[in-house]
């Protein structure tokens, strides 16, 4: 290990001394850094206490800490004997324990996490983003840092102004912290031995409309998700008003301020960590995402087509974890004295979700094609009908019978963070039943 170490540096050194020769101005390999170059979110927090405070309790904060994460990680990690598949169970702190990851401990998921360093536990923290310099590689987080030497000599910190003066650091501008690459290298996950594409966020915006050469409709993920505060959901379908204030209390005011909340549909993770006010916003962010119709032009032929449109997201509806994140239609067909009388995307009293519901989600499988839980022995892709931005989706459902006139037709588009039969696999102490939200509905009368 020690020999391999020492000749990794050498030819880290070499790749260096290469780049150096040619003149080139971008360094591709990553130095390496020390645990005690990183500097505390609650110091830079001391200076820049609204931004601290709008990123304590984000998913970015709780990446190492998140309950849901650590346990379906642990659980998807035991009993693989393939090396390829122990791999990619071995490479989430990667993203989700970032300044651990990079300066050394934990190297893997199988580490004793219980040596985190304090700082690294943090998750993706203020010194982590704006000390990057570079991407090498838009998937599986290749970003490239270059933080300072500690709190005595704080170095650069990069981001989005070209004119800032600050006196405890150092900043420069950085064109890439202005655009979604930088959240596109960590929201582009591959499977590190079979190459799958697990999560395509990135790869989504990319192919959106969002992704326009016209500056009037071009939107980076900054766009939408560091313009959002409490009631300013701030997505493609709301305003996204500019946010005027200071990057510090005595700094100068500015036209607009990076909001730092990270809010994407995680509705109940951040609330157990006490940021309430995070799950309130997920909700809003959910609720101006998509819209939904009913079509009952085909009634008379036990036909129903509800359609719905995704008017809010830059990518997907859903994204990142598509194989968890569950989207699905629940339709119900209520005479004229309210009784139901068909109702279909229901659960069962395990919070279980009924076979024939109508589900937007990837579905990952092995080499063979069978269906996989388990990211690990992901090698296909088998099935993706997630909502594509400003794209709309038909689903033709049949009725048991013509509905009676006067009846209504009542559907929604629903939400929740994972499959209860995934939680309800995990050893341990029970998973409460994960919120569910309610994105749109309509209700139509025959
Ligand atoms: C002693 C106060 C202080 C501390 C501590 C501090 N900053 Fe700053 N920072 C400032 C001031 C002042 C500005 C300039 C704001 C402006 O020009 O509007 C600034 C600007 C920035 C910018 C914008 C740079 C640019 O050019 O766009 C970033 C990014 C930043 N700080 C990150 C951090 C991080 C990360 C930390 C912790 C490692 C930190 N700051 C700690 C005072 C501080
Ligand atoms: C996931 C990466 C990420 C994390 C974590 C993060 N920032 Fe930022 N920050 C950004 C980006 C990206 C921008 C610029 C957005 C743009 O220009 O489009 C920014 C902008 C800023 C600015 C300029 C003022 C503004 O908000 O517009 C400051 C200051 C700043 N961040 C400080 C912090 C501090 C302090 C923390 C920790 C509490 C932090 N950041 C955490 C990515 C991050
Ligand atoms: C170092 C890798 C990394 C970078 C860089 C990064 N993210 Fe993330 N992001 C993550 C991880 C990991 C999570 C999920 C943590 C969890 O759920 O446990 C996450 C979560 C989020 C969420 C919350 C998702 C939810 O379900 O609620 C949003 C929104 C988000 N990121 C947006 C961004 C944006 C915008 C940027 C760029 C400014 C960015 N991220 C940069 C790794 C990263
Ligand atoms: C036009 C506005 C818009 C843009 C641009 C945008 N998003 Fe989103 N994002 C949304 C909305 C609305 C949601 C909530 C609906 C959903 O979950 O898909 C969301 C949700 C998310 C989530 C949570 C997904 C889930 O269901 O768990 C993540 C992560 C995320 N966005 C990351 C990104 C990243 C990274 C980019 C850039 C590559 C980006 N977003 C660009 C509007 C946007
Ligand atoms: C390349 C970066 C990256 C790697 C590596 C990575 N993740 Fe993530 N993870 C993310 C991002 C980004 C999100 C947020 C997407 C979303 O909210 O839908 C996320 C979210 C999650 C969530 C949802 C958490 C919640 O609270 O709902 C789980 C579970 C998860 N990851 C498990 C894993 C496991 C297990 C591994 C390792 C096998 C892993 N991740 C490796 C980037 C990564």
């Amino acid at each position: 290990m020690l020999k391999f170490k020492t000749r990794l540096k050498i030819y880290l050194g070499l790749s260096a001394g290469i780049i150096v020769l040619f003149g080139a101005t971008i360094a591709l390999s990553q130095d390496k850094i020390d645990i005690e170059q990183f500097i505390s979110p609650e110091t830079c927090g001391g200076c820049h206490a609204e931004i601290f405070e709008q990123w304590e309790n984000s998913m970015h904060n709780l990446a190492h800490k998140d309950p849901v994460y650590s346990r379906v990680s642990q659980f998807l990690r035991k009993g693989l004997i393939n090396e390829g598949e122990i791999q990619e169970a071995e490479s989430c702190v990667k993203c989700h324990t970032p300044v651990g990851h990079l300066t050394g401990f934990p190297e893997k998921l199988s580490d004793d996490l219980s040596k985190t360093p304090e700082i690294a536990t943090k998750g993706i923290q203020c010194d982590y983003c704006h000390s990057v310099e570079t991407v090498k590689r838009m998937y599986n987080n290749g970003l490239v840092l270059k933080p300072g030497q500690g709190e005595d000599d704080p170095g650069i910190k990069y981001g989005p102004f070209d004119d800032a003066e600050p006196d405890f650091h150092e900043a420069l501008y950085s064109k890439l912290h202005t655009q979604s690459q930088i959240c596109g290298t960590c929201h582009n996950v591959k499977h590190v031995s079979f190459g799958t594409d697990l999560e395509t966020t990135y790869t989504e915006w990319q192919n959106s409309p969002y992704n326009s050469k016209d500056p009037a409709k071009r939107i980076e993920c900054q766009g939408c998700h560091m313009y959002q505060r409490p009631g300013i959901p701030s997505t493609g379908s709301t305003p996204r008003p500019e946010n005027p204030g200071s990057a510090t209390e005595y700094s100068e005011e500015r036209p607009h301020i990076f909001t730092h909340y990270f809010v994407g549909g995680n509705s109940s993770v951040p609330g157990t960590f006490d940021g309430h006010d995070k799950d309130q916003m997920a909700v809003e962010r959910l609720q101006n995402a998509a819209t939904i119709s009913v079509d009952i032009s085909l009634i008379e032929q036990k036909k129903l087509n509800i359609i719905v449109t995704n008017t809010g997201a830059g990518h997907s509806i859903p994204t990142g974890v598509g194989d968890l994140r569950q989207v699905w239609l629940e339709v119900t067909i209520q005479d004229k004295a309210n009784k139901t009388s068909f109702q279909t995307g229901v659960m069962n009293d395990k919070h279980e979700l009924s076979k024939d519901a109508v589900i937007f989600r990837t579905v990952f499988g092995d080499e063979k094609g069978n269906p996989v839980v388990n990211i690990a022995k992901a090698k296909k892709v088998l099935k993706d009908n997630r909502i594509k931005a400003k794209q709309s989706v038909i689903k033709t459902m049949d009725l048991p019978f013509i509905p009676k006139k006067d009846a209504t037709i009542i559907a929604r588009l629903l939400y929740r963070g994972m499959p209860q039969k995934i939680l309800n696999l995990i050893p341990g102490k029970p998973f409460k039943p994960l919120p569910i939200v309610v994105m749109a509905k309509v209700e139509k009368r025959i």
